[in-house]
């Protein structure tokens, strides 16, 4: 048995059925990993999947997550829609988060009666500790009706303060629909910068909130030029949570999982991402024929959930995410709404 240091949990030696079982995973990571990092990281694939069976449970991993933890052991994998989507009509009794508390929050909202379990409740959001429900409540009385577009990524007590909860996937289309419903100014919280590049793309009135992703808000417009002037023709895909001149510098914005679609549908010789370093990783492992580049912003949050951790967490069903059961409809509501309108 080998021990790993964070947690010491025990794991099977690497021997011919762990390198068989994790055989076609290795296959597609093998640029990433040598051969001897992957002898330890795959008896912690192994014995997660094991497990997994043995528990019912399911594996949420965004795009975000590094590859051995996104192509190793993730059930349900994309962006933060597709994870609240897939996570509602799953039958798994234990679902494990591989991603941050907020998306464990969410999966707690639309499935109340599973076991959430978050490997490390240290992996926050500087989004989600942007605004709280009693700022909610202090803009509703300042704007009395006008509707509170929520992003996804804040705590359940201000999805429960929310008229309706928007990803980076659907914002735009969630602020038209309430624009047809005759709403000519909405509210959006938290990102200032989803909501600038949304206000840039309709005719409904945006009041915003000043929050910022820490990962995002690092890029900018000379990163993009400092790279096309190396490489003219590369791609430039951006997530929508950049200030708006990387936005305008780049050929093409959306969620994690629209860059993806994105890249797996067109093929460019050559892409940058302008969002978290991992997903580039993952991006390259699908796509051979793509050559990724660019500078890396690595968001400390996402990279806290760690095979060792996710076994931990599956092994002690332990640390579980709870939402006071007060909260969960109203949240539910914000949620559920969103899924409506998109
Ligand atoms: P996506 O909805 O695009 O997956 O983004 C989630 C996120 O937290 C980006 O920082």
């Amino acid at each position: 048995m080998q021990t790993a240091q964070a947690h010491k949990i025990d794991v099977p030696a690497y021997n011919a059925e762990v390198a068989r079982e994790t055989d076609a995973v290795y296959k597609k990571l093998k640029n990433q990993y040598s051969q001897e990092n992957w002898e330890e990281i795959a008896p912690y694939i192994f014995e997660i999947n094991r497990l997994k069976k043995e528990k019912n449970a399911a594996i949420l991993a965004h795009n975000y997550m590094t590859p051995d933890v996104f192509f190793g052991v993730g059930d349900i994998i994309g962006d933060s829609l597709m994870l609240a989507q897939k996570a509602a009509q799953s039958t798994a009794d234990i679902i494990v988060q591989g991603g941050v508390h907020f998306m464990a929050e969410t999966s707690k909202i639309l499935c109340p009666e599973k076991k959430i379990l978050m490997p490390d409740m240290k992996a926050g959001c500087s989004l989600a500790d942007a605004i709280t429900g009693a700022d909610i409540r202090a803009l509703k009385e300042k704007y009395p009706g006008i509707p509170v577009v929520s992003y996804v990524n804040t705590t359940a007590d201000v999805k429960a303060e929310s008229d309706v909860c928007c990803t980076s996937s659907n914002a735009l289309k969630i602020v038209n629909a309430l624009g047809a419903q005759g709403h000519d100014t909405i509210i959006m919280t938290p990102d200032k910068y989803l909501a600038q590049n949304v206000a840039a793309q309709t005719d409904v009135n945006i009041i915003i909130w000043d929050g910022a992703c820490e990962v995002h808000e690092r890029f900018s417009a000379q990163d993009v030029k400092d790279m096309r002037a190396q490489h003219p023709d590369v791609f430039v895909l951006a997530h929508p949570e950049c200030p708006p001149e990387v936005i305008a510098e780049s050929d093409y914005a959306g969620s994690t999982a629209q860059m993806d679609t994105y890249i797996k549908e067109n093929q460019p010789k050559m892409a940058m991402l302008m969002t978290e370093c991992s997903m580039s990783d993952n991006i390259a492992a699908n796509n051979p024929d793509v050559h990724m580049v660019g500078t890396c912003q690595m968001c400390p949050h996402m990279k806290r959930i760690t095979l060792p951790k996710i076994l931990h967490a599956l092994q002690t069903e332990q640390p579980e995410v709870l939402v006071d059961p007060k909260i969960i409809p109203r949240a539910r509501q914000a949620v559920e709404r969103m899924l409506e309108l998109s």
